[in-house]
């Protein structure tokens, strides 16, 4: 079995980040989301990992590199364009073989990993295995019709959703998919949509098993996901403090604080992160926040945030929240009148206040 992670597309829902980062790098605590992925795989035993790239490939090449990190093997497949995940199999069938595969999209993060379901494949071996999950708003995702526990239909994105059970983005495949993706149009998006090619399955007869996963599960796409998947993952951490904390700190609950960090007359309330070399003097960071490593958090509160390598937020009087703040940015008082709001902020930046 192979495995086949798409870490293409250019992540517009979480600009400015992705004008900068590939979307599949921003850190969920403190770790890019792709590795937890990455992870999943390995755990689940497959070694022989196939990456779809695009635009971002050199800062995914750079990130992942050979995959012995992980004790996998990577080897990189270019997609000329985002033209749809049927287009990231398509172009991957010299890579596959005739191997059964997992394919898993590089911003989703499943939190009890994938190895039920790969057992379950290689002992029912259908022509296609895939995850489902209820969700508020189907019509953002790929939907699927049950009946009698089989498959009946699959639609991209209905405008009316005829459930509430969504694709998640794992699925596994036997080497008969490989037609399929062949056989499809591209969609009202102009993408060769992987829900139609498991559509085609079904027309042509074969096998399609629904799982309904039993924990929770996230695409990282935009902001909100990004936080509560920071929440989701910070929940699990365990207590760990490798940096330095004063006398006059308080670190409560499950908090881990990397070496090279410094805590001084600070409250650390977790569940939280803080990388190497952070410093966090007479600050209070709340709980379900990642802070990077380099950072600086000075007379200032954080909570419910993302904070990239190497920012600054100091002396700022109203508590920080529900913010993804990226790497090197600064946010500070200034000491000289007018007292006015100064900014610099990229393209597609969102700055809300409230006073
Ligand atoms: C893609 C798939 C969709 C699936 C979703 C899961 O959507 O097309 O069927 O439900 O991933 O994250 P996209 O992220 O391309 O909008």
């Amino acid at each position: 079995m192979k495995g086949l992670i798409l870490s293409g597309g250019k992540g517009t829902r979480l600009r400015p980040l992705t004008y900068t980062s590939a979307k599949q790098l921003v850190p969920v605590a403190n770790k890019p989301v792709l590795f937890y992925g990455i992870e999943s795989l390995a755990a689940a035993g497959i070694r022989d990992i196939g990456m779809v790239v695009g635009d971002t490939q050199a800062e995914i090449r750079a990130a992942v590199g050979d995959g012995s990190r992980w004790n996998v093997r990577i080897t990189y497949i270019e997609q000329d364009a985002p033209r749809g995940l049927a287009h990231a199999v398509l172009i991957s069938e010299p890579f596959i073989g005739t191997d059964s595969f997992v394919m898993y999209l590089g911003d989703n993060l499943l939190n009890k990993g994938i190895n039920g379901f790969v057992d379950e494949f290689i002992a029912q071996a259908p022509a296609a295995e895939i995850l489902l999950t209820r969700v508020p708003d189907p019509q953002m995702f790929g939907v699927a019709e049950l009946a009698n526990g089989r498959v009946v239909r699959l639609v991209e994105k209905p405008k009316e959703p005829k459930s509430d059970l969504a694709l998640v983005g794992v699925y596994l495949f036997s080497p008969a998919v490989f037609e399929s993706v062949k056989r499809i149009k591209p969609s009202f998006r102009n993408e060769l949509e992987i829900t139609d090619a498991i559509q085609d399955l079904i027309d042509r007869g074969l096998e399609v098993r629904p799982h309904l996963v039993d924990g929770w599960w996230k695409d990282t796409g935009k902001l909100e996901d990004m936080l509560e998947a920071n929440r989701l993952i910070l929940d699990t951490i365990v207590r760990r403090v490798d940096g330095c904390v004063d006398a006059e700190s308080r670190v409560e609950g499950k908090v881990v604080i990397e070496a090279g960090a410094v805590v001084e007359r600070s409250v650390i309330r977790g569940p939280v992160v803080i990388g190497a070399d952070a410093r966090i003097i007479h600050a209070y960071v709340g709980p379900f926040t990642s802070i990077g490593s380099g950072t600086e958090i000075r007379d200032s509160e954080v909570e419910h945030s993302i904070v990239l390598e190497g920012s600054i937020i100091s002396d700022i009087a109203n508590r920080v929240e529900d913010s993804l703040i990226g790497r090197n940015v600064k946010i500070h008082r200034l000491p000289v009148k007018p007292s006015a709001y100064r900014f610099m902020l990229g393209d597609n930046s969102e700055v809300g206040i409230r006073w």
